[in-house]
């Protein structure tokens, strides 16, 4: 292997503080796909990065190849906190808040806006925002402490906060239309249509929806579930609840022909 190129690390170095850590393969080719703007992207191994883009993401391949530089291991595992499988790491630039809170006010909306309120688990953060992105919504909106941007939640989004709205507000910052906030008491979700321009909300992992929330709620919205069981985990009550919007929402996101063949996790 040559020498590192130097300009990279010191790009990386110049940058770190305030950008958009891109944690592995994956997340750099999502990141990349939907319009990230990416100033720099190394890799341990740039033979089998791109061995992956060719085999999974040929629609980036080319940006790729342009920002991939190879530098030494010891360097990349000094640049990531734990290193990734496919020891590929990038920098990105987070979108100004003003465009995010532009998109997600801006009306009439053809996808919902799903509202975490007070999530505890980055984890969970992380699972909803790439749920969101599959699903095509509009944006995914947090209210609380949990920073929506923090790391580990964009690695558990896989870069996919840069394919919808990703904010923190408060609850009386919350976008516009019908709030259909989802609780165990609620009516059931089988006999209601959820319209494109619902704010779907889900209460915290600790105490569900807040009172200032329930407050503001236009509807209780329940999912089936039998008897005896408490409720279900956050991120798979929002994968049932988009599941549900699409099956008669604006666009189904499996019958889109640009969606490209033979992806990777
Ligand atoms: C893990 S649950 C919260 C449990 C919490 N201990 C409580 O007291 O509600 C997180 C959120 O997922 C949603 N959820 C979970 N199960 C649900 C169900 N059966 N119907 C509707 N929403 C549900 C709700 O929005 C809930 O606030």
């Amino acid at each position: 292997m040559t020498d590192p190129a130097p300009e990279p690390l010191s790009t990386w170095r110049r940058l770190a503080e305030g950008a958009v850590l891109l944690d592995g393969f994956h997340a750099l080719k999502h990141a990349v796909r939907f319009g990230a703007e990416v100033p720099v992207a190394v890799t341990a191994d740039r033979r089998a990065a791109l061995a992956l883009a060719d085999e999974l993401a040929s629609d980036v391949r080319e940006t790729l190849t342009a920002l991939l530089t190879e530098v030494p291991e010891s360097t990349y595992r000094s640049l990531v906190p734990r290193p990734h499988p496919t020891a590929v790491a990038a920098l990105a630039v987070r979108p100004s808040r003003e465009a995010n809170l532009r998109k997600l006010a801006r009306t009439p909306r053809a996808t919902p806006v799903v509202v975490l309120d007070n999530p505890r688990n980055l984890g969970n953060a992380g699972a909803v925002i790439r749920l969101a992105a599959g699903f095509g919504a509009t944006g995914v909106v947090t209210t609380g402490t949990l920073d929506p941007w923090h790391p580990t939640v964009v690695r558990g989004g896989a870069g996919l906060h840069f394919a919808t709205a990703v904010e923190r507000v408060s609850v009386e910052e919350l976008p516009p239309g019908p709030l259909f906030a989802l609780d165990p008491e609620g009516d059931d979700v089988r006999g209601i249509k959820l319209p494109d321009d619902a704010v779907l909300a889900f209460g915290s992992e600790r105490s569900g929806l807040s009172a200032g929330l329930r407050a503001r709620a236009d509807h209780l919205v329940a999912l089936p579930m039998r008897p005896q069981v408490s409720s279900y985990n956050l991120a798979t009550s929002v994968a049932m609840t988009l599941y549900h919007w699409s099956l008669t929402g604006f666009q189904s996101p499996t019958s889109d022909s640009r969606r490209p063949s033979g992806d990777g996790p």
